[in-house]
């Protein structure tokens, strides 16, 4: 039996998270696998019910899993008392120390219209530090108002968190097509991003049969898409990388296909790249492809760190052939110029499993 956490989240996130456990559960199924979900309370919902988004006793509940499903959140719709803290998921990735954010980026049917379609990336995104200043901090967000007038933020580049995410980056393309592009500023922030880029730059050396580049980060957005085939994984600091796999998801596709998982050594969480969409929650028209694939790259994740193993692999490959293929029928939701609602997506792809 596999217990995995779901964290419901706010906007959409009630519908996709609901359409991606539903598939989950019944791709388990398919090569016997049981699943057991530990729900937690999380963002607006725990606010009204716990005063925080985030309850201790979610992070305790969340302590003894080896994954879990995170719903977007929507930090701008909390209480102005929860403005300039810590954003919830950022504080789930930080109590666990999930520092590596990766983000695939591909079309993934000939059905879906793509700006990009040719692009087939991996954005790998350290996931503790860097430009966010609210992830930087011990205590307090690392944001300041000396006066009403003035705003600062702190940014934080450790050689340790460097270290960690280009090895993730080197094995991931080390498994792919062998290149991994360092995206940073070092012509203006020379020190911060330049020591992202100089530790990327050494831990190349133990992947001699990877290739490596560093590209300033405004010319690579525009790369991406003048040349989309010249990059294979793109690694990048918090920010640059949060910006860059939404630009890589819409180019492939929708941004509400771009899935994401964030990952320490010992635990994986699935969480769609995109926001909480608070203007169409509720509505059934909410695309899950993202959320759907987050959790078959979780369960991928799991098969090289649970005793379960093989099987949750196959699992997580039949979820992606039933999304494949679903689209490659025509089905889609609007945002993909489609008619489907997002229950009726769902459940074509349940019937195009196994
Ligand atoms: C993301 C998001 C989050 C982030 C927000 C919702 C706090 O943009 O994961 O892509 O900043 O990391
Ligand atoms: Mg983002």
């Amino acid at each position: 039996m596999l217990t995995l956490g779901v964290l419901p989240g706010d906007g959409i996130g009630p519908e996709i998270v609901s359409s991606a456990r539903r598939i989950a559960e019944r791709a388990l199924r398919t090569v016997s696998i049981d699943v057991q979900w530990r729900e937690l309370p999380f963002g607006l919902a725990a606010i009204s019910e716990f005063g925080t988004p985030l309850p201790e006793a979610t992070l305790t509940g969340l302590d003894g899993l080896p994954g879990w499903i995170l719903g977007p959140h929507d930090n701008a719709g909390y209480p102005e008392r929860f403005k300039g803290t810590l954003s919830p998921g950022g504080a789930i990735r930080k109590h666990f120390n999930l520092f590596a954010n990766i983000r695939p980026a591909r079309a993934l049917s000939a059905a879906v219209a793509a700006v990009c379609p040719d692009l087939d990336v991996v954005i790998v995104r350290e996931n503790t530090e860097g430009f966010y200043a609210d992830r930087n901090m011990y205590d307090g967000a690392g944001e300041f108002m000396p006066t009403p007038d003035v705003a600062l933020a702190v940014a934080v580049f450790t050689r340790s968190a460097c270290e960690r995410i280009a090895h993730q980056a080197f094995q991931l393309a080390s498994d792919r097509r062998k290149s991994v592009t360092i995206a940073h500023k070092t012509n203006v922030l020379a020190k911060t991003t330049g020591l992202f880029r100089d530790v990327c730059l050494t831990v190349a050396e133990r992947y001699p049969d990877v290739d490596v580049r560093g590209e300033h980060i405004d010319a690579l957005a525009a790369r991406l898409v003048s040349h989309p085939r010249e990059f294979d994984v793109i690694v990048a600091e918090n920010m640059f990388g949060d910006i860059l796999s939404d630009l890589a998801g819409q180019l492939s596709g929708s941004l509400g296909m771009a899935p994401s998982v964030n990952a320490s050594h010992t635990r994986a969480m699935a969480q769609a790249a995109h926001g909480s969409a608070p203007d169409i929650a509720g509505r059934d028209i909410a695309n899950p492809v993202a959320m759907i694939l987050s959790t078959a790259m979780l369960l991928r994740w799991l098969t090289g760190h649970d005793d379960g193993a093989p099987a949750l692999g196959v699992a997580a490959d039949r979820i992606e052939d039933a999304v494949r293929h679903t689209l490659d029928a025509g089905v889609g939701t609007p945002d993909i110029g489609g008619t489907a609602s997002t229950s009726s997506f769902t459940e074509h792809v349940l019937a195009a499993l196994p």
